[in-house]
């Protein structure tokens, strides 16, 4: 979601007059983008804003001014700190404000101390952002929901982004138009919450399966991806969906976060491993292709050693075709940082090694099972070596293989050769059922 938004935040940007550089000491305006959901993430902020701090300093010494601001939940949640650690930072953006960014920095340049900007309006933000001009990716971001109303006890994002909101689905539709015709062939549909997904189409409410089915009827678009779900809203609509629409990729990230009932009831999550299980038995049920991805939590406070056995045991039950873990991390302000019974980092540290040795074995496996398959492939950057180029596969897997750059940017229909840990290497197996190519059209 901060990819997107540093998107969206680039193209407000454009009309005045900026464009991006790869090079931070020729940059005139330096926005970090920041993420809260995790201690590390947000200590990151200040330990980046010291190294941007001397090349404002070395830029100022040339007789050139470099304007620092801190966008994303960090602001959010730590504005006025940031203000107080870091006063060489001329402005700090909360998630919802982006839209004001050339006002702001105005006023940061008119006035002599930072300017904090961190007011609520995501419905304000989307109206006001302006259509974006730029190439788009071939595999596109687009956020249609943002906010979440869970409570999980770990988490901040309630607080950081606030209560549920889902766009219109007009907009959304004319947005993945946009994008269709800049050159994305594919498009990931964005929210915390994404399957709580409730637009509005002349008056009547739409749900995800609704607007993915919509979606799937843009000319040009190959391919449909929607993340991060949640297992309560994993609907039938959205299950059938993942049936009907050829478009819709065979993978789903649907986080369990752990797999004892214990934990999970502490956690919030209002569900429990059996749901889970059955959630993805119906998934199967529809794709009996589909992949699966989670993310997961370890040490979160009272896990006991039978706890974490349950959520190996789940892991083991489910077979992913990826995740992501995590250690837990005390959030300020979330109910489970004030729970007793916190446990001790290093036993942390000790089952994420042995969840990611299991995961890391479960995605090998996968990776290696799709060796001798076919796949529509869609290349999306150059390789390390010129003649290689990279792409992903339907499963989201980096797939490595000789071509020109002319495949950037098309999807092609690709023999996988072989399963590494981390990625596939593949040869064209001949010409996709390729999306026709719409690019500058009216
Ligand atoms: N500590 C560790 N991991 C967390 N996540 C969210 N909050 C925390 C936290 N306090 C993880 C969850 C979520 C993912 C985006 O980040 O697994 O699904
Ligand atoms: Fe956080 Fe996801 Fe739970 Fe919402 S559903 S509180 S975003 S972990």
């Amino acid at each position: 979601m901060n990819e997107y938004d540093s998107a969206r935040m680039a193209d407000v940007l454009a009309p005045l007059g900026y464009t991006p550089t790869d090079t931070v000491g020729d940059a005139d305006l330096a926005i970090l983008n920041t993420c809260h959901i995790r201690e590390k993430a947000a200590e990151k902020v200040f330990s980046e804003l010291g190294r941007l701090r001397l090349v404002k300093e070395a830029r100022a010494a040339r007789g050139e001014t470099m304007m620092l601001a801190v966008a994303g939940c960090v602001a959010q949640a730590e504005g006025a700190e940031i203000l107080r650690r870091a006063p060489y930072v001329d402005a700090v953006l909360g998630p919802q404000t982006y839209h004001r960014l050339p006002e702001v920095i105005a006023r940061a340049v008119r006035g002599a101390g930072g300017v904090l900007e961190t007011d609520f309006c995501v419905e304000e933000k989307f109206d006001a952002l302006p259509a974006a001009q730029n190439p788009a990716h071939p595999s596109a971001f687009l956020t249609i929901q943002e906010g979440c109303d869970k409570f999980c006890t770990f988490c901040v994002v309630p607080y950081t982004r606030g209560a549920e909101y889902s766009r219109p689905v007009a907009a959304v539709l004319a947005e993945a138009r946009g994008l269709v015709e800049r050159g994305a062939r594919e498009i990931t549909v964005l929210g915390q919450n994404v399957n709580a997904y409730r637009g509005d189409e002349d008056g009547e409410p739409v749900a995800l399966a609704g607007l993915l089915r919509r979606l799937a009827g843009l000319p040009g678009l190959a391919r449909l991806r929607y993340t991060t779900s949640h297992p309560r809203d994993m609907s039938d609509d959205l299950i059938a969906a993942h049936a009907e629409v050829a478009e819709l990729a065979p993978f789903v990230h649907l986080p369990a976060q752990s797999g004892s009932d214990r934990i999970l009831a502490a956690m919030n999550r209002r569900h429990g491993t059996s749901e889970y299980k059955a959630c993805i038995d119906r998934l199967r049920g529809a794709r009996p292709d589909i992949a699966v991805s989670s993310d997961f939590i370890v040490g979160f406070p009272g896990e006991s050693d039978s706890d974490f056995a349950a959520t190996l045991d789940l892991v083991r039950a489910v077979e992913y075709a990826q995740a992501y873990s995590f250690k837990y991390s005390p959030r300020p302000g979330t109910p489970a940082a004030e729970l007793p019974r916190q446990v001790p980092e290093a036993l942390k540290t000790e089952r994420l090694a042995e969840l990611q040795a299991l995961l890391g074995e479960q995605q090998a496996a996968f990776n290696q099972s799709c060796a001798g398959r076919t796949f529509d492939v869609l290349f999306d950057r150059p390789g390390r070596h010129d003649g290689q180029v990279v792409g992903r596969s339907p499963y989201m897997q980096a797939v490595h293989m000789d071509g020109g750059a002319e495949l950037l940017g098309e999807m092609a229909r690709v023999e996988i050769v072989a399963g590494h840990a981390n990625s596939l290497a593949g040869r064209i197996a001949g010409t996709a059922r390729r999306a026709p190519d719409v690019r500058g059209a009216a």
